[in-house]
């Protein structure tokens, strides 16, 4: 396996957990790079479902899970996900580690991203509310607090005396709503007790990362969030604040890119968004409304209900050249088997009526063309083995992969571990 991406290649929510998991069983360490508790990946196994917003999902089966350079951290959230998978029985003391680098998500951020989102009225991006945009954004402006800088009690003080001054004079004069005030004591004694707990775990990350590798070692890199979440080369302004590409895992982790052994893109057989912004292939009608019940598409980290829509080809197929993806893992194929006919949107009809089989660089006002093709009309839904499956589904399996570019190398038919068929593990 070496090192391996897992990417998701839509709006998020692909089943990137899911998969992380099942790949987990041969990886002697597993890495988040980018996002925070925006994320929700959720893991199903025995008669438990977990969701895990920050710990990489390779804590379930006590490998060494890895909190990078690259993403931003909820202290009090993190805290509360770490005793969470204690009660269930996980040892994550042993096995988190927390890169000194990574910055926090403080107090404010959150309460910044959610008046924010409140301001922009209708026009809003729909965020998770966690205040991943803000934490960014003091990043970037050389204003963040580092996991390491928590080390060094008297400093860290300082910093926040600093720093909860000018927040507060922000609020009052940005936000007249908001009348709290923010407390730099009341912070200090509550991180510091936070960071008793967490000490050992608090580590030079990429030393560790690239010792793994020099040794031969096997390692997951899991991708939060999806491609066109991406703040590059996404749907902006509707994206988050991260990088959620491949490219991304090195910046994010500290190594290069040559050490990176294969990509595996994680593609839902249909489409599905949370939060606003443009979705050519959305369905509003009651085939919308079987896919969201059928797929039990509920947001992981807000509850939120998913928009939902046919595949869109034009997307994963962009999503497979932005990662550089070897194969594909496509997930959630038993949703659909209820289904007469299915769609896949193969072209955009730009509103001068224009035909374009490329991504333009808006979608807004796109209207998908589509092929059609023959459903299955026969349960699938926990299927384990490639000749279980019906004809109609191998056809649209084959027409995604020649669409997109990519080869399959894992079907995945419902949301347990073992409801997955593996095809070609040497394609990672
Ligand atoms: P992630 O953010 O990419 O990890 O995805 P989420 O966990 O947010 O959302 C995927 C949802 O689909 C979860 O509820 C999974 O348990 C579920 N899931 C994953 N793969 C399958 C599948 O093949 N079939 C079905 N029915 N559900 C799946
Ligand atoms: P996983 O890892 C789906 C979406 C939000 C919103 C936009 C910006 O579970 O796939 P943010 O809070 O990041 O500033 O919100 O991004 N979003 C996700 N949608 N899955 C996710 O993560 C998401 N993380 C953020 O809904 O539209
Ligand atoms: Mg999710």
């Amino acid at each position: 396996m070496g090192c391996l991406i897992i990417v998701g290649t839509q709006w998020g929510d692909e089943g990137k957990g899911k998969v992380v998991d099942l790949l987990t069983e041969s990886a002697d360490a597993v890495v988040r790079y980018q996002g925070g508790n925006n994320a929700g990946h959720t893991v199903m196994f025995g008669n438990k479902t977990y969701i895990l917003h920050m710990i990489p999902s390779g804590i379930l089966r006590e490998t060494t899970s890895i909190l990078a350079n690259g993403v931003v951290i909820d202290l009090s959230e993190l805290v509360k996900e770490i005793n969470d998978l204690k009660k269930m029985g996980i040892d994550v003391d042993k096995y988190i580690r927390i890169s000194d680098r990574a910055h926090l998500v403080m107090p404010w951020h959150k309460e910044i991203d959610q008046l924010r989102e409140k301001k922009r009225g209708k026009s809003k991006i729909g965020t998770t509310g966690r205040g991943i945009g803000p934490a960014y954004e003091d990043k970037a402006g050389r204003e963040g607090i580092r996991f390491g800088d928590l080390l060094d009690h008297e400093k860290l003080r300082t910093r926040l005396i600093e720093l909860v001054k000018e927040k507060n004079i922000f609020f009052k004069n940005n936000f007249d709503t908001f009348q709290k005030l923010f407390s730099a004591e009341d912070i200090f004694y509550e991180y510091v007790e936070y960071i008793k707990k967490l000490e050992s775990c608090i580590i030079d990350t990429p030393s560790l990362i690239n010792k793994l590798i020099e040794e031969g070692k096997n390692i997951l890199f899991e991708g939060a969030q999806g491609t066109f979440l991406d703040m590059d080369h996404g749907t902006y302004p509707f994206v988050t604040s991260s990088n959620t590409l491949s490219g991304n895992a090195c910046i994010g982790s500290g190594i290069g890119p040559t050490s990176i052994k294969s990509v595996l893109g994680i593609v839902k057989a249909y489409t599905t968004r949370v939060g606003n912004g443009p979705f050519p292939t959305e369905l509003l009608d009651n085939d919308g409304k079987i896919l969201q019940s059928e797929g039990n598409e509920y947001g992981a980290t807000t509850g939120r209900p998913r928009r939902c829509g046919w595949f869109d080809a034009l997307l994963v197929r962009q999503a497979v050249r932005l990662n550089g993806i070897n194969s594909i893992a496509l997930t959630k194929l038993d949703v659909l088997d209820g289904f007469e006919t299915l769609k896949i949107a193969i072209a955009y009809r730009l509103p001068n009526g224009e035909e374009y089989d490329n991504l333009p660089r808006s979608l807004e006002n796109v209207k998908p063309v589509y092929l059609e093709m023959p459903g299955w009309k026969c349960p699938t839904a926990g299927a384990v083995k490639y000749d279980q499956l019906p004809d109609e589904m191998l056809a649209y399996i084959d027409k995604i992969c020649e669409l997109v570019g990519a080869k399959v190398s894992i079907i995945s038919t419902g949301p347990k571990r073992e409801e997955t068929i593996v095809l070609n593990p040497d394609q990672f």
